[in-house]
């Protein structure tokens, strides 16, 4: 079901596809980090699958032909319990798009599939950190719904944790 979701963007100058992220895709996705991290990000992003495995997280990409041009991730659990709770919300991380293909909606799209999928998994909130300098991306986030609630400084870095939901709170009527 969710695993066949190809969505076709219309705003790249190329068709490109989301889908789910799946292993063989992992040197790819660690490119991304540039061919000097990649050797240790392949090894964060076996992990990462790993989790995915056990539900912990959701991997989902944007693809032209076989190269893949973005991605996000999704965790479930295991997460910070004073950045995220685990029974109501979602966290999104490592959102990235190559630098190419980068103001064409593609971010945008990752975010709300990743969005959709929380939403999927009966999650409320979709949770989203932004590294203080990083004010571009907290701009963007504000502007696709996302408002900040809270910020953390400590050995994770200096990050602003932004927030937008996902589906209807549940009513107690
Ligand atoms: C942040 C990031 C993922 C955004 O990805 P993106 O694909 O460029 O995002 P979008 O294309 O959806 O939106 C970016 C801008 O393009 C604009 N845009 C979208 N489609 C467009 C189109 N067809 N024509 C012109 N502009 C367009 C959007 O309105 C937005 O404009 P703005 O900068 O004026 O607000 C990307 O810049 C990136 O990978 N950065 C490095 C990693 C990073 O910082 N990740 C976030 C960590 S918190």
């Amino acid at each position: 079901m969710w695993n066949e979701l190809k969505l076709m963007g219309t705003l790249a100058p190329q068709p490109y596809v989301i889908r789910t992220g799946v292993p063989s895709d992992a040197s790819q996705l660690a490119e991304h980090w540039g061919s000097g991290l990649s050797a240790n990000q392949t090894r964060v992003i076996h992990r990462y699958f790993g989790d995915m495995d056990h539900g912990d997280q959701y991997s989902i990409v944007a693809v032209i032909d076989s190269r893949i041009i973005g991605q996000i991730w999704v965790r479930l659990n295991q997460m910070d319990p004073n950045i995220a709770d685990a029974e109501t919300d979602c966290y999104l991380h490592t959102l990235f798009v190559l630098e190419e293909y980068r103001r064409q909606g593609v971010g945008k799209e990752l975010v709300d599939m990743a969005c959709e999928y929380g939403k999927l998994v009966g999650r409320t909130s979709a949770i989203i950190g932004v590294d203080r300098p990083n004010d571009y991306a907290k701009d963007l986030y504000e502007k696709w719904g996302f408002e900040q609630f809270s910020e953390i400084c400590d050995l994770r870095g200096d990050l602003i944790l932004l927030r937008r939901l996902v589906a209807a709170i549940p009513s107690n009527v």
